[in-house]
């Protein structure tokens, strides 16, 4: 893709990804797209902010060749190791063989053995608060662990008040030739797509996220340029208010709504779960419900990550809860996803045996579950009238409960 220039020497040179299904061979992105944002910097002393997943290879080296001969590069910033960004390491260890590949102590560790690359002599380490002079512009570096790897750092150019964050303060979604935040067409896609990769990638460092930008908050910075996503040079506060906010949902409290995730064999659950509904909607409260069956987690995380209510409706089968909404519920467990006022309803056949799979999870997960709801197979009138005022008790229990 052509380079697009974000301040007088210094370039965007990232590719779009849209054939990937599955980021991290987790996350479904064929829809969304995600871009790897890799940064060039043309000044006395060339420098290469982070590089790409090695896709388009031949893509990217066109546009960055067409600022700077890749063999000229002085500097190859790695603020972090995962391949979507280092991938290409190897390949640019002979592409550019004067380049020194400025890293944190951590990254020099794990170089040798996670990427394979061994020549020692092309590490240069830097320490947090260091500076490196490439002309006109300097770059300073600032230890972010588990930004997303033990070994982050972000990089800040100082002229420019431009903080590259790579993975922090990123998001999905591809970025065609529109890559700033003052020039989409829909910001609000671009904002859902920044919270389900934030849930999904970032969520478990949240702590750090926090650390992290109350570290930088002393800083004056005019440009967010993460690794993925949109770049932030209007609003360069908002990105870090909403990572800010959704860090806040790991320990303190969370905004007021529900989550409904079910599954049904046969359409038993799913009347429930349509009288449910029904009762939720009664209260006003905002929800957002889920074929859990036929919806990846990633995007039912984000809903369960902001919203201090779930309400789960899942079948017995086989004498255990419905396997797809187990296998949500542990995605969620995994994600950290703590705290939650919890109900269950669902139907069995000739026994249950959901619910207390249910409440072994929930207990995992410290969700405190306050309404269960049980059916023997098809629901009648009066299921689900009862399934409608039971929606509607429990969302208004939420609607005044303590976070
Ligand atoms: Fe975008 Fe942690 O890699």
């Amino acid at each position: 893709m052509k380079p697009i220039e974000i301040k007088p020497q210094i370039f965007w040179i990232g590719v779009n990804d849209q054939t990937t299904d599955l980021f991290e061979g987790l996350w479904p992105v064929r829809k969304e797209g995600v871009s790897y944002n890799s940064y060039l910097i043309a000044d006395e002393k060339k420098a290469a902010i982070d590089l790409i997943k090695p896709i388009k290879t031949e893509e990217y080296l066109i546009g960055l060749e067409s600022i700077v001969a890749v063999k000229e590069i002085d500097y190859i910033v790695l603020n972090h190791l995962e391949p979507d960004h280092a991938g290409l390491l190897m390949t640019f260890s002979e592409l550019a063989p004067k380049a020194k590949f400025i890293c944190s102590a951590k990254a020099a560790e794990m170089i040798p053995g996670f990427l394979k690359v061994k020549k020692r002599e092309r590490f240069q380490v830097v320490k947090d608060g260091e500076v490196i002079e490439l002309g006109e512009k300097s770059l300073q570096f600032f230890s972010t662990p588990f930004l997303h790897w033990p070994e982050t750092m972000m990089t800040y150019e100082r002229t420019s008040k431009i903080l590259f964050s790579c993975d922090a303060f990123g998001g999905f979604g591809a970025i065609h030739g529109r890559i700033f935040d003052d020039e989409v067409d829909s910001l609000e896609f671009y904002e859902k797509e920044a919270l389900r990769y934030y849930v999904n990638i970032v969520a478990n460092y949240s702590q750090r996220v926090i650390s992290a930008i109350e570290k930088l908050s002393g800083l004056p910075i005019e440009i967010i340029a993460p690794s993925h996503g949109l770049i932030w040079r209007e609003k360069p506060q908002r990105i870090i208010e909403l990572y800010h906010k959704w860090a806040s949902f790991a320990q303190g409290p969370v905004e007021k709504g529900v989550t409904i995730i079910y599954g049904s064999m046969y359409g038993f659950t799913a009347s429930l779960m349509d009288a449910v509904a029904r009762g939720v909607a009664r209260t006003g409260i905002k929800y957002c419900l889920f074929d859990g069956a036929r919806t990846n987690a990633s995007y039912i995380l984000p809903s369960l990550w902001t919203m201090n209510g779930v309400i789960v409706g899942a079948p017995t089968y086989e004498g255990r809860l419905f396997p797809p909404i187990t296998a949500i519920l542990e995605m969620a467990r995994h994600k950290r996803i703590f705290g939650r006022k919890a109900a269950y309803f669902g139907t069995y056949g000739w026994s249950g045996g959901a619910l207390k799979d249910l409440k072994r999870l929930a207990e995992e997960m410290k969700w405190e579950v306050t309404h269960t709801l049980e059916v023997q197979g098809m629901p009648d009138s009066s299921d689900l009238e009862r399934a409608e005022n039971w929606g509607q008790e429990f969302a208004s229990f939420l609607i005044q409960a303590d976070n």
